[in-house]
């Protein structure tokens, strides 16, 4: 498989074409961004930490069941993946109170949720990534309907299998961001990443953060955490 034209850039990956047309391969960056760009830094090291993060993740939901864009990792920093077309969407799944639920609903961080309370923002830099509820999805034709209900199934689902998993590393799955994509024949998929960047991690122990608020609120030097995440992993 080659790699071609530069397709996509985004705040912390690259895509690129392949020579063949369903099959993109992506290069993960090293840029570290927050408050949508507002704060950016390049941090070595974290673009290898994310891709064999998000890999190994994507390989245990994959035997779980779960479909998802990813075909296999190539290096420390590259994959191959399916190319889908993404819907506009941020899939945010909270377990445990934080950030802006915290923030906008004025409830306690670290209050535990009676159950996955599932959210919706619109994909669109220029608006901030509004939150947006299910008619804004249908009036927008963000999702058709049924589409819609199979993304929140599968989110929920890939809920389920991440807690216990981050569970057996002993760390606590706070929330997490997801995006889907459909394939060429229209089934919808699990696509883009899962890591530390995506998703609040507590050591259950210490209530240590491992992820990506860390960089957000300038409390240190992110890469030991995203190690630590991946090494866990590693010992599953
Ligand atoms: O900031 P907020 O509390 O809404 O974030 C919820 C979860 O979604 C966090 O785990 C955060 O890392 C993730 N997120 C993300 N990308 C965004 C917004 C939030 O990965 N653009």
């Amino acid at each position: 498989m080659d790699m071609k034209e530069l397709l996509y850039e985004g705040k912390a990956k690259e895509l690129y074409e392949t020579d063949d047309p369903d099959t993109l391969w992506v290069k993960y960056k090293n840029q570290a961004t927050a408050g949508n760009g507002a704060k950016k830094e390049t941090i070595e090291g974290k673009g290898k930490l994310n891709n064999q993060i998000t890999s190994l993740l994507f390989e245990k939901l994959k035997e779980k069941g779960i479909p998802s864009h990813f075909i296999k990792q190539l290096s420390e920093t590259e994959q191959l993946i399916q190319k889908v077309e993404m819907f506009p969407l941020e899939v945010v799944v909270r377990n445990v109170a934080a950030g802006s639920f915290s923030r906008r609903l004025g409830v306690e961080e670290g209050k535990e949720l009676s159950f996955p309370v599932l959210e919706f923002y619109l994909k669109k830099d220029e608006l901030n990534d509004p939150i947006i509820n299910e008619d804004h999805v249908k009036e927008l034709a963000l999702a058709a309907e049924g589409e819609v209900v199979k993304i929140k199934n599968q989110a929920l689902e890939i809920n389920q299998v991440l807690l216990k998993l981050f569970k057996e590393m002993n760390i606590r799955l706070v929330d997490f961001k997801l995006e889907f994509g459909k394939t060429s024949d229209g089934s919808i998929v699990l696509a883009d990443e899962i890591s530390p960047d995506t998703c609040r991690l507590w050591d259950l122990d210490t209530n240590d953060r491992l992820d990506k608020d860390v960089f957000r609120k300038d409390l240190g030097d992110i890469i030991p955490l995203y190690q630590e995440v991946l090494t866990r992993l590693n010992q599953l």
